[in-house]
């Protein structure tokens, strides 16, 4: 059984991931240092697995703690790497704490990696790489473009030092997972997502608002180039998600991996806008959401989704779950979170 260790795996998209590794016969080994997220995760994930994986309560970018976890849980096969900061405002405004934390704990972990023989890394890169796109859909030889935030500026940093790291040293391989717009929650609500604070991110925004906790949502922008007006992005479920996280590491483990870096995009390859995903919330789930139109958000791009056919090629991966059911599984998570009853 294959031993992995996935930092940041207490948190959102992690835990997802933790679970699907489980169901898949790999042993996990947990490393976080709750910045972010519950120590009760880890019940939800025993909850739906039967298993309690190992948990260090560590920050990655603490030296010392980190080489102990890796000495002390012997071989490790692989990582996958999630741990790091992720609101885009909020690193614009400590951009420090976000080079710190997503650049410095990458550089801790590949060097703890080196020093332990582990040769096989997949990390949470973004499609906030590309920026505005210039074409539509967006398939890996997309250009980056410059970031637009510093959160933005770490994911492309974070590549650029692990093609590097790939370039230096030999027998090591990585895949960069760019993930599009991950939404719901496991179909168990057991875990799902928990942002602190008013959620940044348009489906919490609307669970919370359906929930009674918002009083409207605000639907940034109807005046787009788009059919409704509104924005357009490509929402990929995250139990979806997570399981190309495995389909990544058993290319990994067996060498079938093309190149030491590859890259590939996970999305569902169709454009929503806000005002449809709106609409299909309260279709799925027969709860009204409130909301009013205002002004654009500073720094979004117009339109954005997915070309995940190199996913679908290579990895034999896609995405599948219809938009309704991931709506109905955030929902059912908000709803456990609250208390609500129907
Ligand atoms: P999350 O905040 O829910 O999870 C990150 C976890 O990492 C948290 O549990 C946090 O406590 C932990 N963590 C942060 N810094 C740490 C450190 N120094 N040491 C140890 N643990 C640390 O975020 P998520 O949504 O699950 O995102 C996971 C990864 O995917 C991140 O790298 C993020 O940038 C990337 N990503 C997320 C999205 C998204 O919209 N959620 C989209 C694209 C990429
Ligand atoms: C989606 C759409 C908003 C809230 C972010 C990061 C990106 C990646 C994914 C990490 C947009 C609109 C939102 C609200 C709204 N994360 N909206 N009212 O901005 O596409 O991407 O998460 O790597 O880097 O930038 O996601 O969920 O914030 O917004 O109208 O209250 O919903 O304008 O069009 P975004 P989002």
């Amino acid at each position: 059984m294959a031993r992995i260790l996935v930092t940041g795996g207490l948190g959102y998209i992690g835990s997802h991931t933790v679970v699907e590794l489980i169901q898949s016969g790999y042993e996990v080994v947990i490393v976080d240092n709750l910045s972010n997220s519950e120590v009760n995760v880890l019940d939800g994930i025993e909850s739906i697995t039967g298993v309690r994986p190992a948990f260090e309560k560590i920050d990655i970018c603490d030296k010392s703690a980190f080489q102990a976890c890796f000495s002390k849980h012997g071989s490790i096969d692989a990582v996958i790497h999630f741990a790091a900061y992720k609101a885009v405002g909020e690193s614009i405004e400590k951009s420090l704490d976000y080079y710190y934390n997503n650049v410095y704990g990458l550089l801790q972990l590949l060097s703890s990696m080196r020093a332990n023989g582990v040769k096989h890394l997949i990390f949470s890169s973004s499609c906030t790489v590309y920026g505005q796109p210039d074409k539509l859909p967006i398939d890996e030889t997309a250009p980056r473009k410059p970031a637009t935030s510093p959160y933005g500026n770490t994911k492309q940093m974070c590549e650029d030092i692990i093609r590097d790291a790939i370039v230096s040293y030999h027998d090591f391989t990585a895949i960069l997972l760019r993930y599009f717009n991950p939404i719901g929650a496991h179909p168990s609500a057991k875990i799902g997502e928990l942002p602190k604070g008013v959620p940044n991110n348009l489906v919490p925004f609307v669970t919370q608002t359906a929930a009674g906790i918002r009083k409207e949502l605000s639907v940034f922008g109807d005046d787009y180039n788009t059919p409704d007006g509104s924005a357009i992005r490509d929402y990929i479920y995250v139990v979806d998600l997570a399981k190309a996280h495995v389909k990544a590491m058993q290319r990994l483990l067996a060498g079938s991996n093309k190149s030491e870096l590859e890259i590939f995009n996970l999305g569902t390859g169709k454009g929503v806008s806000v005002l449809e995903l709106v609409h299909s919330f309260m279709a799925a789930t027969g709860v009204k959401v409130p909301y009013k139109i205002v002004g654009r958000r500073a720094g979004d791009t117009e339109e954005v989704w997915a070309d995940s056919s190199l996913a679908e090629k290579e990895l034999g991966w896609t995405a599948r779950t219809p938009l309704n059911e991931v709506l109905l599984s955030a929902w059912n998570w908000e709803k456990k979170v609250r208390g609500i009853k129907e």
